[in-house]
């Protein structure tokens, strides 16, 4: 049985319908790559899949029940967890803060900092997170390691399903992989997650499975262990799927 399911989804805005119908689904421990080029739908599709909005039409399932998401907070006490791209840290704040932010544990009503820090500690270590210490604030980390501590919050939060949205797209090449490699971590662990991103290489490197999206509808799907970078290419420019099969590029492949 699926993760997660979404069935006939759909969302319109004023006179734009950014989701036509959508049927979408995440596998336990699966890695989807979910693509498309802009404006296809892909964010609103995460954002009613981490209860930001509300479908106008169709369903939402959690492990087969049917789920409504008032609000954020109704997804992830379902175990919906999302990194958006501005990541949601306190700058000023440590990093073991920012991984409880919210969910602080206390004691005697006081936030106990010294378990605070243990704990951190530990979900860095389980992750592979390298950081020097969780107590520095997260002002002085790199691009990368913050978006490791966000992704480090989605899972100690609870998230069982966590979606990313661009994760590797302001980070150097180093970074990028370090954020790939915590992709993997991920699904060792029996994680399941959703990664919208331009990068095809990137996604043929962490996802199991990439859904291309076209005009607010799934276009295309494929495993990534049969497809290539060409025919996922041609599946986002909305080309023959059969044309990309000679692995050439595309002649009209303004996005590769
Ligand atoms: N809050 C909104 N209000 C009005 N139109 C929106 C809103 N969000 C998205 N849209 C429109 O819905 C379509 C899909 O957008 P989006 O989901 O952001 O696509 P993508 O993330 O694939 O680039 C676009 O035409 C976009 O302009
Ligand atoms: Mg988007």
């Amino acid at each position: 049985m699926p993760l997660f399911e979404a069935v006939g989804v759909r969302k319109r805005f004023g006179g734009v319908e950014a989701l036509r119908g959508v049927d979408f689904s995440v596998e336990p421990g699966e890695v989807v790559g979910l693509m498309g080029d802009n404006g296809a739908g892909k964010s609103t599709l995460m954002k009613v899949i981490c209860g930001a909005y509300r479908p106008d039409e169709g369903e939402i399932r959690m492990a087969g029940r049917p789920q409504v998401f008032r609000s954020p907070r109704d997804a992830a006490a379902c175990g919906i967890a999302v990194v958006y791209q501005n990541l949601g840290l306190v700058d000023q704040r440590s990093v073991a803060a920012n991984v409880f932010l919210g969910q602080e544990p206390r004691r005697f009503g006081l936030v106990d900092t010294r378990r605070m820090r243990a704990e951190a500690r530990e979900v860095l270590t389980t992750l592979r997170i390298r950081i020097p210490s969780v107590r520095m604030p997260v002002a002085g980390l790199s691009g990368g390691q913050r978006q490791c501590i966000a992704i480090a919050r989605a899972v100690h939060q609870g998230g069982e399903l966590v979606l990313l949205d661009e994760p590797t797209a302001a980070l150097g090449p180093e970074q990028q992989q370090n954020v790939l490699s915590l992709i993997r971590d991920l699904r060792e662990r029996g994680k399941a997650v959703v990664v919208v991103s331009h990068n095809v290489d990137h996604v043929l490197e962490v996802a199991d499975r990439v859904v291309v999206m076209r005009g607010g509808l799934v276009s295309g799907m494929r495993d990534v262990a049969t497809t290539t970078a060409a025919e996922v290419v041609g599946l986002i420019l909305g080309n023959a799927p059969a044309a990309a099969h000679d692995g050439a590029p595309h002649p009209s492949g303004e996005l590769a």
